[in-house]
């Protein structure tokens, strides 16, 4: 456990109540090899509260050199509903924010290039902040500019120096992975033209709350945002919260925008959903009550499924090595002896074990060969995209184990 605890609300210092403790938990992105088990990472992952602010945080802190690093496995583009979804997305920066001659597009955690390529392919001016040495490198073979380093303040203002200032951030999936927030958040203000826009999507807590989805909560998310808790942090930036919208993707996210203060008028679904967050105590401390009561009788449930699998026979194995199931595995104590498996289309993931819970990962083909009686569906938030390519399972009599938002087999 050598994770630095938090002291206070890494927004605005306040003080933060612990909500939830998922426990000892490992690096979420770490793969070990079989051979290599002795050096995994571990920290506590809680979930806290501040009474200031509302942000809902970690309440430790993986150091981010030990999270994106040249190995780091995590590819964007392995999902063809994300492609579709970061296609649309550069179509529809092109076709708003982007339109002055000599625009500039910055992108915080660019990964395989999955949005920028769209950008970079309509000539448009623009540069992908990746941190993660290996999965850059697969963006520079889209045609994407990258700066392999981590964006923050002072990055930020040696962009400003060499480009000039943006018109668009975007960053998706990215911003709620970095506690420093305030140092991003000066340096978007830094970097943004006085009309430019920050754009950014991430999980929303009103979904994670609503669907019980626990498994969003690991070492990579360090926040958990709403449109109170981002328009107060923004607004201690100098910046106003002026857009959002919600995406169906990765099990309900917000896009938020952010403009310099005072430059664009709120859109009302601003206001709406501030109201509904309010109406359904989104914000609030006994909504985080009730989801972790929840949490422990997801866990309660799956355990006691899993359990009665085994003693009945029946082959159980997994679809999806996500980050998200480090949690789910090393939260409920699931091992190779209740998940004999999981598959999962990553490169770099195949072969490995779990983090933690030592699950080996086996490529997709594995899959059915043979088909497992049952399957726990990992990458939950993929599922359409999985039910479909993997009918034959189905068909095969295979039964897939839900857990999100409650335990349920089909
Ligand atoms: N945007 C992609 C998507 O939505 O699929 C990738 C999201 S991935 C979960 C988060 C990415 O952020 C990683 O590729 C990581 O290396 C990168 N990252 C981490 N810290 C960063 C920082 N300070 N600036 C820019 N990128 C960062
Ligand atoms: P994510 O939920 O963080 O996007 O991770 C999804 C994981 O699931 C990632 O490791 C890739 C894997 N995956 C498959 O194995 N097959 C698929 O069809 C999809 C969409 C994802
Ligand atoms: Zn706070």
């Amino acid at each position: 456990m050598t994770a630095p605890a938090v002291s206070g609300c890494r927004i605005c210092g306040g003080p933060v109540s612990e909500m939830l403790d998922l426990g000892r938990q490992p690096l979420s992105d770490a793969f070990p090899r079989p051979a290599d088990l002795a050096g995994e990472f571990f920290y506590r992952l809680g979930l806290g509260r501040c009474a200031d602010c509302t942000m809902v945080q970690l309440v430790q802190e993986v150091p981010r050199e030990r999270m994106f690093h040249s190995d780091y496995p995590y590819r964007s583009s392995l999902s063809s509903v994300m492609r579709a979804h970061f296609t649309g997305t550069g179509r529809e920066l092109l076709a708003t924010e982007l339109t002055r001659p000599g625009a500039f597009c910055v992108e915080l955690g660019c990964n395989d290039g999955v949005m920028l390529r769209t950008v970079a392919a309509a000539g448009v001016r623009h540069l992908g902040f990746e941190p993660s040495a290996e999965v850059a490198e697969l963006a520079r073979q889209q045609g994407v500019r990258v700066r392999t380093d981590f964006f923050e303040e002072e990055t930020a203002a040696e962009v400003h120096a060499t480009d000039g200032p943006a018109d668009v951030i975007y960053a998706a999936n990215t911003i709620c992975h970095l506690p420093y927030l305030d140092s991003v958040l000066r340096g978007a203000r830094l970097l943004l033209a006085p009309g430019g826009v920050l754009v950014f999507e991430d999980p929303y807590l009103g979904d994670i709350l609503a669907r019980t989805a626990f498994d969003q909560i690991y070492d990579e998310h360090f926040y958990y945002f709403t449109a109170h808790s981002v328009r107060a942090a923004a607004a201690r930036s100098g910046l106003d919260l002026v857009d959002v919208r919600r995406l169906p993707v990765h099990g309900g996210e917000v896009r938020y925008t952010l403009a310099h203060a005072g430059r664009r008028t709120p859109s009302p679904a601003v206001a709406d959903l501030l109201r509904e967050e309010r109406d359904r105590g989104v914000t609030g401390e006994e909504a985080l009550h009730r989801f972790a009561a929840d949490v422990a009788r997801t866990r309660t449930e799956l355990v006691a499924l899993l359990r009665s699998l085994r003693e009945e026979g029946r082959t159980v194995a997994a679809y999806g090595a996500t980050a998200k199931s480090a949690t789910v595995t090393n939260y409920c104590g699931l091992g190779p002896e209740l998940i004999s498996y999981v598959c999962d289309s990553t490169p770099a993931k195949q072969g490995r074990l779990t983090p933690g819970a030592h699950i080996p990962v086996r490529p997709p083909a594995a899959f059915a060969d043979p088909y497992p009686d049952y399957a726990v569906l990992f990458a939950w938030n993929h599922a359409d995209e999985i039910v479909a390519k993997e009918t034959g399972f189905r068909a095969a009599g295979g039964r897939w184990i839900h857990y999100v938002p409650t335990v349920r087999v089909r």
